[in-house]
């Protein structure tokens, strides 16, 4: 039976795989199966903990109950009406998401990608009829389409997909001077990261964003954050950007928005909204009621729980164990902590470190090949925390 699922063993869906499935990713060599908080099984039935669940898109862990409950009861009820239609739950979602960040308004789409491929296009309707280059960080990361890889500052992301999108000009991460001397007559935006995620956990120096906004507004030029990644109360702020207490004129969502179902959006001012007439922009499936009523029962769910105050405790108590380790690991060169983005940079390769994690049924990532990246739920308690810290502790230690 084609649709049937769950019966197969992780070495038969891996035989599938082999012969079906472009191996365009790495994988490890298990099926996941069920998920539940900060837990997983795989089809053998082993457990692991996941400090990493959905790479940042399983913000509330799997299978939040809200959400399911909201996904379940909206599955029957409709799945998908293009937007020739007004859809309830869009529009409520769009509001939320306006009054929790600088009022503006929204369009969806599906993936973070496609949320940045609306700000490249946002910012280029802004810098008509002359103005068309946008200034990008080194170490960025903004998806994988055309667009958004181009604008991605890694040339290992470009290789072999050249020539890139034409315009995109490349500062250090951190550096205003940099990007002050990048300007020219022909740039119409900035876009950045609050908080690199892919890119190490690198997080922006004190003023550098607000720097950002001030070069911005003197040069008019738009100012994009993608918060993808740091987004959806995942730092313990709504927006990662709202710690230094200044807006953005565009504002990219996807990864966590719908606590595990794919959902994109962008988020701007309205002025910068109003250059979006009918017919320049759309999704098939960009504001679908499945998509809203997840994300709408994720933003339930942070407010119900309080769980931006728990990112940060979240953050504070992983902070706490990485940097006692570090003391006694000369292998850490530093740990960044902001709230659910932990990032410990390492002297070594991390990857053998994720390969023994696995082994201990611990699930962590490693980005840049030295920093290890935790991107747990922010409603992770504080003996997971420490059950994983343990593993991690004892792997580090016996290297
Ligand atoms: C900051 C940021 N922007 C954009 C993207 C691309 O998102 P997606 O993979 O949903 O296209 C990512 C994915 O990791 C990301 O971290």
């Amino acid at each position: 039976m084609p649709g049937a699922t769950g019966s197969l063993s992780s070495a038969e869906t891996m035989a599938i795989f082999q012969q079906y499935v472009i191996p365009n990713y790495t994988r490890y060599p298990v099926c996941l199966v069920r998920g539940e908080g900060s837990y997983v099984w795989d089809a053998e039935g082993n457990r692991y903990l996941d400090f990493f669940p959905g790479w940042g898109c399983n913000l509330l862990g799997h299978c939040p109950p809200r959400v399911v409950e909201a996904v379940r009861e909206q599955v029957g009820q409709l799945i998908h009406v293009p937007n020739t239609w007004y859809v309830e739950a869009q529009g409520l979602l769009a509001r939320a998401l306006s009054e929790r960040s600088f009022g503006g308004q929204c369009f969806f789409c599906n993936s973070g990608a496609e949320a940045i491929e609306t700000a490249i296009k946002l910012a280029r309707l802004h810098g008509k009829p002359n103005r068309y280059k946008i200034v990008t960080m080194l170490n960025s990361f903004h998806g994988r389409t055309m667009g958004a890889v181009s604008a991605t500052a890694q040339p290992k992301y470009h290789q072999g997909f050249e020539p890139i999108l034409p315009g995109f000009q490349y500062a250090p991460f951190g550096n205003l001077d940099a990007v002050n001397k990048l300007i020219d007559g022909e740039t119409c935006a900035i876009m950045v990261e609050p908080i690199q995620g892919e890119g190490g956990i690198n997080l922006p120096p004190p003023g550098y964003l607000a720097g950002l906004r001030e070069l911005c507004d003197r040069r008019q030029l738009l100012l994009i954050f993608d918060e993808v990644q740091a987004g959806m109360g995942r730092t313990g702020r709504w927006f990662a950007h709202q710690h230094d207490g200044i807006v953005p004129d565009v504002m990219t969502l996807a990864k966590a928005l719908a606590g595990g179902v794919a959902c994109g959006g962008v988020v701007a001012k309205p002025e910068i909204a109003a250059m979006l007439k009918p017919g320049m922009h759309a999704s098939t499936f960009g504001g679908n009621p499945l998509g809203c009523r997840a994300a709408l029962a994720t933003i339930e769910t942070i407010d119900a729980e309080g769980l931006l105050e728990r990112a940060v405790a979240v953050g504070e108590r992983f902070r706490t164990r990485l940097e006692a380790l570090q003391a006694r690991a000369p292998a850490i060169k530093e740990v960044r902590v902001k709230g659910g983005m932990v990032g410990m940079e390492l002297l070594i390769d991390g990857m053998p470190i994720v390969a023994k994690c696995l082994e201990r049924r611990l699930l962590i990532n490693c980005t840049h090949g030295t920093v290890i990246r935790l991107l747990p739920a922010i409603n992770l308690r504080d003996d997971q925390i420490d059950e994983g810290c343990a593993i991690i502790e004892e792997v580090i230690l016996t290297l």
